[in-house]
């Protein structure tokens, strides 16, 4: 369903994705692994369209988005939840996930994506009328989480939902990204955590300095000595 080939960008005339090809197939669940810095945020900005395509191109349901301005991906239904997650401190939870129904694939379906997102994350509920500020770090990911998934998304990208959670929360996270998964949904995962990508993901790549240094099933980059000695920590 996405189809990322020869992508090239970076910031102010400096490169730091050097074509990059990805693919990821209807109901998978592919994730990208890379130490800080590798690019990995960069290259999800650029399939996102939020950063211009310097070569290369990026094909999401047979539709070429090269061209595309920013808000098109999220009609054609891409979920994204960013690094950092994103939220609007000063709305509420409510509000925050309203915006996030904003694709008009998904505004007929309000309410039903609204109890879905609140029983996927039922810790939101008694937050609803909370500005989203107050929330803790595992309760705004969930939130940010909740959001893509209000536009309905056919793909939902995510980028490091593990940041700066404690491993419970972290686990916590990935049971919810497990449902979904089991549920049909394809997942463009970014991580340093690499364990728990693995374990939930179909297929991995692996960034360093802007390029692909290895793919494939998660079981082969999970045995690979060179990529455990160099990369992950493992
Ligand atoms: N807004 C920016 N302006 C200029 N350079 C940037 C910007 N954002 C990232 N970079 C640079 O681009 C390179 C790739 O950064 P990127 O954030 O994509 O890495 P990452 O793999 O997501 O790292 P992390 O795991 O720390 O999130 C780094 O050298 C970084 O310094
Ligand atoms: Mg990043």
């Amino acid at each position: 369903m996405l189809e990322v080939s020869g992508v090239r960008t970076g910031y102010e005339g400096v490169e730091v994705v050097h074509g990059i090809n990805l693919s990821v197939n209807e109901g998978e669940t592919v994730c990208v692994l890379g130490a800080n810095g590798a690019g990995k945020s960069t290259m999800l900005r650029a399939i996102m369209r939020q950063l211009p395509l310097w070569s290369g191109n990026v094909q999401f349901l047979g539709q070429s988005l090269s061209a595309a301005k920013a808000f098109m991906p999220a009609h054609c239904g891409m979920g994204y939840v960013p690094e950092g997650r994103g939220m609007l401190a000063s709305l509420t939870v409510r509000e925050n996930l309203e915006m996030g129904a904003y694709p008009s694939r998904a505004q007929a379906s309000f309410s039903g994506n609204l109890e879905r997102v609140l029983t996927l994350f039922p810790a939101l509920v008694p937050r609803l009328a909370h500005a989203a500020g107050d929330l803790s770090g595992g309760q705004a990911q969930m939130l940010a989480i909740g959001r893509a998934l209000m536009g309905a998304p056919r793909l939902l990208l995510l980028d490091e939902p593990s940041l700066g959670l404690a491993p419970q929360i972290v686990s916590q996270v990935y049971a919810v990204l497990g449902r979904l998964k089991a549920a049909g949904q394809a997942i463009l995962l970014v991580e340093q955590a690499v364990g728990k990508a693995l374990a939930l993901s179909d297929r991995a790549y692996v960034l360093d300095r802007g390029r692909v240094v290895l793919s494939g099933d998660c079981e082969e980059v999970r045995n690979d000595k060179l990529l455990r000695d160099a990369y992950l920590g493992l």
